[in-house]
């Protein structure tokens, strides 16, 4: 199988967009560690995939460096490599940004932007120190390059870690080691919330008026680590239904 002797992290691995690219990847022969703060999700859905030692999850809070560095070399320690992460864990927080205290600003800033560099920087430094031609894929969003109403954290940081993915790019070429990005549009995932009032309107927001399903961000961050997107570096690709590209329908 084509990535059978790889082994990528995959953070925020126990739900959504996360879930469905463990699946894809382990389709494809990867081993995948399910990095998530959710141990229980995470374990159970390793139970799930029923892959043996191929598949297994790993408890960490992405947010905090030194649990991203043990994590790292957790990985190595078990497959005796480390070909890539996908930096994918995230949360939302709607708040005005009148009422945008500095703990809820850096509650969103620690786990949607500083974990993405905890996950390039130690992940990158073992790919070179083991000498693999790698690849980072990073998750961004449509909020990375337009500002939603009551997410100034969490617009900061994805435009970060848009800026991080090209960043990276041109500081890891000479190792062989892509970056690239997704930034999806509206995907029905729980972190869109419980109403489906709210969901309707999110989908009317796209050029099909329809939410996009977790799996397919999965196709394309799965295709983003094959070779076939070998000459795919530095670019966060959309996977939006259009939505940035037109202002009203
Ligand atoms: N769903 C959308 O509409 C949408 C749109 C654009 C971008 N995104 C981004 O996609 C990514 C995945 O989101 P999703 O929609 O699959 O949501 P989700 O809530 O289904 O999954 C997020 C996962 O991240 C985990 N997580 C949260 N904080 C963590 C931490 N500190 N450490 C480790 N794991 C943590 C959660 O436990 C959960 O399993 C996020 O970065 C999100 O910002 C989602």
């Amino acid at each position: 199988m084509e990535m059978e002797g790889q082994a990528i992290i995959v953070t925020g691995g126990a739900s959504g967009i996360g879930k469905e690219t463990v699946k894809q990847l382990a389709a494809k022969g990867a081993s995948v560690v399910i990095a998530d703060f959710n141990s229980e999700a995470a374990a159970s859905l390793a139970t799930e995939m029923d892959l043996a030692d191929k598949v297994v999850s790993y408890k960490v809070d992405v947010s905090k460096a030194e649990e991203v560095e043990a994590m790292v070399h957790w990985t190595v320690e078990k497959f005796n490599t480390i070909n890539g992460i996908f930096n994918n864990a995230g949360i939302g927080l709607v708040k005005p940004l009148l009422e945008l205290d500095p703990a809820s600003y850096h509650k969103v800033i620690d786990v949607d932007q500083h974990s993405v560099y905890y996950g390039i920087y130690y992940t990158a430094k073992k790919m070179v120190e083991l000498g693999v031609k790698g690849t980072i894929v990073n998750t961004a969003s449509i909020y990375g390059s337009i500002a939603a109403l009551g997410s100034f954290n969490y617009n900061a940081a994805k435009a970060a870690v848009v800026m991080m993915t090209k960043s990276a790019a041109l500081e890891l070429s000479d190792y062989g080691i892509r970056s690239v990005g997704v930034a999806p549009g509206f995907i029905d995932t729980p972190i869109l919330g419980d109403s489906d009032e709210a969901k309707e309107q999110l989908a009317q927001l796209h050029m099909r008026q329809q939410l996009i399903k977790p799996e397919q961000v999965a196709n394309v961050v799965t295709f983003l680590f094959t070779d076939a997107a070998n000459a795919v570096n530095g670019q966060t690709i959309p996977v939006d239904d259009g939505f940035l590209s037109f202002k009203t329908k």
